[in-house]
């Protein structure tokens, strides 16, 4: 979603602005464009639709300088995507702002601000921020007091950054709803929506808090809370490696990302998962204590993540004896649900800052539930610090739109947070051991799994010309067939739909023909041989079947079933070895489709509006 950079420093900020893009173009967009100020006040703002690399290029034959600039990848809401509509906006000439979020009360804001006289350029919500500040400074504020003001006026969720002309030494930036980090140099200052965009000029940063406004200069941060009174913020030195934006030899973020996950499962488990259990209070301070009291755990959680949810609630109920639901955030937020008693609410989110999970947290906490759990990739964002514990998945950045590596590896918290919870709960000695063997066992298995490769590339050939397909599977496969079909229709652009097996014969039956490829997930579990009955009602309907299955479940190819063997592996892993063959057939029929896989049309990687 959109992306914001800023700097104030003595030397030319151009190529950090451009870079801080680059390094924010996996969120997606769809425009972009930089407002720069020199010292002497000059202000040249510079907008394109398409590309990064468009606006860069426009920026260089126009020469464009500047000491102080602020720069946006917009990714359209209100307003169509047309250079008038990107970001920056600017009020007389003299007050720049871009934004991320959506300000809801911006039509009377429109009307109220055209009454008073000012001019609208753009359909954007956000143009508002900037008439409105200037209005403020109109009735002789600062820019820090005229930016405190107008937030009071503004409905909806923002992260902004605003820069007057008429004093190039500052910007003012306020956070509500969308995130903001401010970057420390050494005189010189950073702000943007994502650290990734700043890893090139700094590893010091302050997450902003929800309502903070604060006051950036070349060597001066002042951060003021929602009443106005001035705080200190915690410095936090980032671990992210700076290359972490690098395709390291491979074609598509995605593919590496694949690539990663023997590693990064591997990286999840280092300290927390000992030769026969787990370490203790791996899901922070204090957490055994909680989790022995647990009794009920309600997941919330949107797309991938909700898959990854899903999957556990397999879990938590077959082994670790708690009860458990799972809901997409964006209907639990605007529900009434009952609380069960000593229930535990577990928010998942690779990014940590999807706006209806984190709307769904600070929804909880106020209905009642015991404790709070976010498993999450991203330290320091809003979910891991408004949430009472704390478990980073440790996958690394991810760059790929489509998630890949950041769902094995909640996957892998989960199975831990299973043993955690079960052991309070009755979890058997023999079902603790076999997760807890199989969790050792899993990044090589996942090394295995990658290793074939080759017959999955040959597959997505017969793929590539369909319109539709179907994903099967039973008990804790189902989630991943759900996050299989997921997979193909994002980066593939393929209509995929996902069923629990069991439900074909209640409807999609009738969607069976040989232009309907149906995908078979088929470990070898206690429910194979329901799976192959269902199997046997596609083939009785001339469907053309692709199985991954277990070599010892005895499929064998023919002319209406394709079989493809997948290791054998610990049934409590099964769901994490699964995904992967199923992230690779997404991958390479997008490439041969020559869809744009890492940055898929219409898609955001860090979903900030609801
Ligand atoms: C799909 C995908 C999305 C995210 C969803 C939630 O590949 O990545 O469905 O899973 O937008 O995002 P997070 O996990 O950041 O909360």
């Amino acid at each position: 979603m959109c992306g914001i950079v800023g700097a104030v420093a003595e030397r030319n900020v151009v190529e950090i602005l451009l870079e801080g893009l680059k390094r924010l173009e996996y969120r997606g967009y769809d425009s972009a464009g930089v407002a720069l100020l020199q010292p002497s006040g000059e202000l040249t703002r510079i907008r394109r639709t398409g590309k990064v690399q468009e606006l860069a290029d426009a920026v260089a034959e126009d020469s464009a300088l500047g000491s102080t600039g602020i720069a946006h990848t917009r990714w359209a809401t209100h307003g169509g995507v047309t250079e008038r509509n990107a970001h920056p906006h600017c009020s007389s000439e003299r007050i720049s702002v871009v934004h991320n979020g959506i300000i809801e009360n911006y039509l009377a804001l429109r009307e109220a601000l055209t009454q008073q006289g000012y001019t609208f350029t753009s359909d954007t919500d956000t143009e508002t921020i900037a008439h409105t500040v200037h209005a403020e400074m109109q009735k002789g504020k600062s820019l820090l007091a005229a930016v405190q003001n107008s937030v009071k006026q503004f409905h909806g969720a923002y992260g902004t950054v605003v820069m007057d002309s008429e004093d190039p030494s500052r910007v003012v930036v306020a956070r509500s709803g969308s995130p903001l980090v401010i970057g420390l140099g050494l005189g010189e200052n950073f702000i943007a929506s994502d650290q990734m965009a700043l890893l090139p000029v700094t590893r010091r940063f302050i997450f902003l808090e929800e309502g903070d406004v604060a006051e950036i200069t070349r060597r001066e941060v002042s951060v003021y809370d929602a009443n106005g009174e001035p705080v200190k913020r915690e410095v936090i030195e980032s671990n992210i490696e700076h290359d972490a934006g690098d395709k390291g030899g491979c074609r598509h973020y995605m593919l590496k990302e694949i690539h990663e996950q023997p590693t990064v499962v591997r990286n999840a488990l280092q300290n927390r998962l000992g030769e026969s259990g787990l370490v203790a209070d791996i899901f922070g301070a204090g957490a055994d204590d909680i989790l022995s009291k647990v009794k009920h755990v309600q997941i919330i959680a949107c797309g991938t993540s909700y898959h990854a949810g899903m999957t556990a609630r397999y879990w938590l109920e077959q082994y670790a004896n708690v009860s458990c639901n799972v809901e997409i955030a964006s209907e639990f937020r605007y529900r009434k649900s009952v609380v069960h008693q000593n229930s535990l609410l577990v928010t998942i989110s690779q990014s940590g800052e999807t706006a209806d999970t984190l709307a769904a947290l600070r929804l909880a906490k106020e209905v009642g539930y015991m404790a709070s759990l976010t498993i999450c990739n991203v330290p320091g964002s809003s979910l891991v610090r408004e949430s009472d514990l704390a478990f980073m998945t440790r996958a690394g950045a991810e760059i790929g739109v489509a998630s890949t590596k950041a769902f094995t590896t909640q996957l892998t918290a989960f199975l831990m947070l299973t043993l955690a919870v079960g052991k309070y709960n009755g979890l058997s000695e023999a079902d603790s051991s076999s997760i807890v063997k199989a969790l050792h066992s899993l990044p090589a298995k996942l090394e295995e799994t990658l290793a074939i490769t080759q017959g999955i590339e040959d597959l997505a050939e017969e793929f590539a010309d369909k319109n539709h397909s179907l994903f099967l599977g039973r008990g804790d496969q189902y989630p991943i067939a759900m996050e299989g079909a997921l997979k193909l229709k994002e980066i593939s652009y393929i209509h995929a739909e996902a069923y629990a097996s069991g439900e074909l014969k209640h409807g999609p039956l009738a969607l069976i023909d040989d232009e309907m490829p149906v995908i078979v997930v088929a470990p070898n579990n206690e429910l194979l041989e329901k799976l192959k009955s269902n199997v046997e009602e596609v083939r009785a309907r001339g469907g053309i079947m692709y199985v991954f299955a277990d070599r010892d479940a005895r499929f064998a190819s023919d002319d209406t079933m394709r079989v493809i063997n997948v290791p054998h592996c610990e049934a409590p892993i099964a769901p994490i070895v699964y995904t992967l063959p199923l992230q690779l057939l997404s991958y390479y029929v997008a490439l041969i489709k020559g869809t744009d896989v890492d940055q898929p049309r219409n898609l955001a990687k860090s979903v900030t509006v609801e």
